[in-house]
C-alpha cells in the first residue's frame, strides 16, 4: 500500500517511533489497563506533541525555500519551546509572538521553564501582553523586522495547529495501531489533552481506515480533555481541522462517532492547576516514575482517572494515555503544580 504521507515534504525531527508502554502499576490503582504513549519522548529539545506536527510545516517551510519560522503561544508554550529547537536543528531563524494568556506573573512563569529553554534554542521573543492591540502591536514590530532583514518567513498559529501540522498526528495514530496490533490489545479509549484541537483531529483521522486498507483502531474513542477553550469552541476547532487534513489526504474523516471533548478537567482556565490536576501529577509520578506536565497532560490524566475510577472506561478493553510532553512547563510552576500534602518533602528550613 502507497505511504499516504509521500506526496507532502516533512523533515525528521521526532527521532522514530515512540513507545507504547504498559503502565502496571497505574493500572493497578485504577482498576484498569493503561497504556502510555510515551510523544513526551520524541527526541529533539525535551520533546513533545509538536515535534510530529513541525515535521510536516518545516518541512513545507524548507520546500518552498523560507528561512524563518514565526509561531505564536502562551508564555510557557510548548509548541514555542520545541518550535525553537526544531529551527535550531534546521538552521532557521525563529521569532515566538508570546501572549499572557495565564493569570502567573512572577520571575519563575516568565523566565524559567520553556521560555529558558526558547532562549537558549536562541529563538526571538516578542512579547505581546494580555490584549489584542498588544498582539497586534507586536507582530507589527516583528513584520517590519522581518522586512528590514528580508526574511522569508513561515507562518504557523498557536500550537501548529493548521492541517499540515495535524497530519503529524495521524502519523502518530497509524504508529499506535500498529504498536497495539503487536501487544495484541484493542484500546476502548485514548485519551489526550485538547487545546487548539490539531492532535486530537489528527488521531481521529488517523484512526479512519485508509481506502483499501484495514481499519486502525476504528473501533477506539479519541477522548479530547479540553485545556484551552470551552468544550463548543474545542470541538469546532477539532472538526475543521479533522476535516481539513481529510481533504489533504483524500479521506472522508467525518465517518468516525461524533468528536469527543471533555470539559470536566478545566478548572478555572487556562494554565491554572486544579486539584484533580494536581493529584494525577502525584499519581502518575509514584506509580510510574512519569512526569506530567501542570498545563495540559495532567489535566487530561485527571479526566483518565476519574472515568476509569467510576467504572465509565477501561472494562471493555484497555485505555492509552497520550502522553503529549510539556514536562519543562513544570519548572515554571514549581510546587504549585503538585498536591498540597507532600510526605517526605523536606521542611523549608531542612537543610
Ligand atoms: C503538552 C501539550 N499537550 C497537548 C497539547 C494540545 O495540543 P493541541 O494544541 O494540538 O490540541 C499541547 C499544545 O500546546 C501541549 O503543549
Amino acid at each position: 500500500m502507497a505511504d499516504p504521507f509521500d506526496g507532502f515534504d516533512r523533515v525528521p525531527l521526532v527521532g522514530g517511533v515512540t513507545p507504547l508502554q504498559a503502565a502496571p502499576r497505574l493500572s493497578a490503582e485504577l482498576g484498569a489497563e493503561v497504556y502510555l504513549k510515551r510523544d513526551d519522548q520524541s527526541g529533539l529539545g525535551l520533546g513533545g506533541n509538536k515535534l510530529r506536527k513541525l515535521e510536516f510545516i518545516l518541512g513545507d517551510a524548507v520546500a518552498s525555500g523560507c528561512d524563518t519560522l514565526v509561531t505564536f503561544g502562551a508564555i510557557q508554550s510548548n509548541h514555542a519551546r520545541q518550535s525553537a529547537a526544531a529551527c535550531a536543528r534546521l538552521g532557521l531563524d525563529c521569532h515566538l509572538v508570546l501572549t499572557e494568556s495565564v493569570p502567573r506573573h512572577d520571575d519563575l512563569y516568565n523566565a524559567g521553564g520553556n521560555v529558558l529553554l526558547d532562549e537558549l534554542f536562541g529563538a526571538t521573543l516578542w512579547h505581546a501582553g494580555s490584549t489584542e492591540q498588544g498582539l497586534q502591536d507586536a507582530i507589527g514590530r516583528l513584520e517590519q523586522q522581518l522586512d528590514r532583514n528580508g526574511a522569508r518567513a513561515r507562518w504557523t498559529p498557536a500550537g501548529g495547529s493548521e492541517a499540515l501540522g495535524a497530519l503529524g498526528y495521524v502519523v502518530s495514530a497509524h504508529e499506535l495501531s500498529t504498536q497495539c496490533e503487536q501487544l495484541r490489545i484493542e484500546p476502548e479509549a485514548v485519551f489526550v489533552a485538547s487545546s487548539t484541537g490539531g492532535t486530537q483531529a489528527g488521531l481521529i483521522c488517523g484512526s479512519v481506515p485508509a481506502p483499501g486498507a484495514g481499519a486502525p483502531g476504528s473501533g477506539t474513542r479519541i477522548e479530547g480533555m479540553a485545556v484551552y477553550q470551552s468544550v463548543p469552541a474545542t470541538i469546532d476547532a477539532v472538526i475543521r481541522l479533522r476535516d481539513e487534513v481529510g481533504d489533504l489526504l483524500g479521506r472522508d474523516c467525518s465517518t468516525m462517532p461524533s468528536v469527543l471533548v471533555d470539559g470536566s478537567q478545566f478548572g478555572e482556565g487556562y494554565g491554572i492547576p486544579t486539584e484533580a490536576s494536581r493529584e494525577a501529577m502525584s499519581l502518575f509520578a509514584r506509580t510510574e516514575g512519569v512526569v506530567l506536565d501542570p498545563v495540559y497532560t495532567a489535566k487530561a490524566a485527571a479526566g483518565l482517572i476519574e472515568r476509569c475510577r467510576s467504572g465509565e472506561v477501561g472494562t471493555r478493553g484497555p485505555v492509552v494515555f497520550v502522553h503529549t510532553g510539556g514536562v519543562p512547563g513544570l519548572f515554571a510552576y514549581g510546587s504549585d503544580a503538585l498536591p498540597g500534602e507532600r510526605p517526605g518533602a523536606p521542611s523549608p528550613t531542612a537543610g
